[in-house]
């Protein structure tokens, strides 16, 4: 961005691929995180007098258009924080788009209509994606510029992420450039000890960061849903909690290779184990090894959150990526805090991998800046963990 601003952008087109995939309640934002963090490129971009034409997703519309996957209320969030109106086209790159980004002035911001209400956006077919992504540099022209900030879409290679970018001048924007940087850290050279938290549901959602970690860390702390599973192969009874028996074969494969290669891998000693998965379930602090049979454990116990705090302690980097139990419900939320006021304690390199994680702590009224860094990408900063290419970054790199 910054060679970009250096060139010199007054009155030029330049097209910008945002993640604003926000949580909503109704048409309400609830965690405006991502608008926020896209901010900084689009202040810098319309001060430096560009016509700015953002192109963005909300959740997974079936390729056409529905009103309830609209980008309005990013348009009004975006344009509240700018101090600016941002016009909101009808569509995709149709009539109203080329008229609204016929209308800016220098230093507009317009946005257009959810990308993926055009089933080429995600399409397979490469060539279904450049027919779309020659359609978008139609209406910017073939002088425009584009921008890459959407770092939550880097591991799509859709084609407002990757088709387009080889289609026109490309830069990374201010915060792909800034997740990088932070995620490169915690692949090379990484200060120690190393220690990755991880929670959430599934843990098959996961593996493969799971198998790659193992080579990196030095310990594992492992809380949320995902850590019954790892009780279970270690041949515990969970009673009702979250457990995914057919991934029970892979998870004692990690933990054999977490002792072959000295990663200390702890697991959650008690839980709070309730009647049922409700707000106001009735709960009792149970030792893992006594979860009664029909009980299940939404959130990690007292003597958990002072073990994982205790194992925090000395890190020198630290990851972490989902929930320590359902910290929807203020009841089971306290595992989630624990771990969150844990990180902002500690002098370490801290890094929140982002979705829910990120979520939970705006939610829980944690100090943003009492983390290194929140990361705005939840699967984008997962699959780089593990070891994968994002072909969003790719494209910009060659
Ligand atoms: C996210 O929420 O992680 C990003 O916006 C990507 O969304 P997707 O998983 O629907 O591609």
């Amino acid at each position: 961005l910054d060679d970009l601003i250096a060139e010199g952008v007054q009155g030029r087109h330049v097209l910008v691929r945002a993640d604003l995939n926000v949580p909503l309640d109704g048409d309400k934002i609830t965690d405006d995180g991502r608008i926020r963090a896209f901010l900084p490129t689009a202040k810098r971009l319309s001060e430096a007098g560009a016509r700015v034409v953002v192109t963005a997703h909300l959740g997974r519309p079936k390729g056409e258009p529905d009103a309830k996957y609209s980008l309005a209320p990013a348009a009004a969030r975006l344009g509240e924080l700018l101090g600016a109106e941002v016009a909101l086209a009808a569509d995709v790159v149709g009539d109203s788009a080329r008229s609204v980004v016929g209308a800016l002035t220098d230093g507009g911001v317009a946005l257009l209509e959810n990308i993926r209400f055009d089933p080429r956006e995600t399409s397979k077919d490469a060539a279904e994606r450049e027919a779309l992504a020659d359609d978008l540099v139609s209406l910017v022209g073939d002088k425009a510029a584009f921008v890459s900030d959407g770092f939550g879409v880097v591991h799509r290679k859709q084609a407002s992420v990757y088709d387009v970018a080889a289609k026109l001048p490309h830069y990374a924007g201010g915060l792909v450039l800034a997740e990088v940087e932070v995620l490169r850290k915690l692949t090379e050279d990484t200060a120690r000890p190393y220690v990755v938290v991880l929670g959430g549901a599934k843990v098959s959602d996961k593996l493969g960061v799971i198998a790659n970690l193992l080579t990196k860390v030095d310990r594992l702390l492992i809380g949320g849903g995902m850590a019954y599973t790892f009780l279970k192969a270690q041949g515990h009874e969970v009673g009702n909690s979250l457990l995914q028996a057919d991934q029970l074969d892979q998870v004692r494969g990690f933990l054999a290779e977490a002792e072959k290669r000295g990663v200390e891998l702890v697991l959650p000693v008690d839980v709070l184990a309730a009647t049922t998965f409700a707000e106001d379930a009735p709960y009792e602090v149970v030792p893992t090894d006594a979860i009664p049979a029909d009980r299940e454990g939404l959130d990690i116990g007292p003597k958990t959150r002072e073990l994982f705090a205790s194992k925090l302690a000395d890190a020198k980097t630290v990851f972490w990526n989902g929930p320590m139990g359902v910290f929807e419900f203020a009841a089971f939320a306290g595992g989630t805090r624990a771990v969150a006021q844990a990180l902002v304690a500690s002098d370490a390199f801290t890094v929140v991998g982002g979705g829910d994680s990120a979520a939970a702590v705006r939610q829980l009224g944690l100090p943003e800046d009492g983390f290194s860094h929140i990361s705005t990408g939840g699967g984008a900063s997962l699959e780089y963990l593990e070891g994968k290419e994002l072909p969003g970054v790719k494209v910009l790199e060659d």
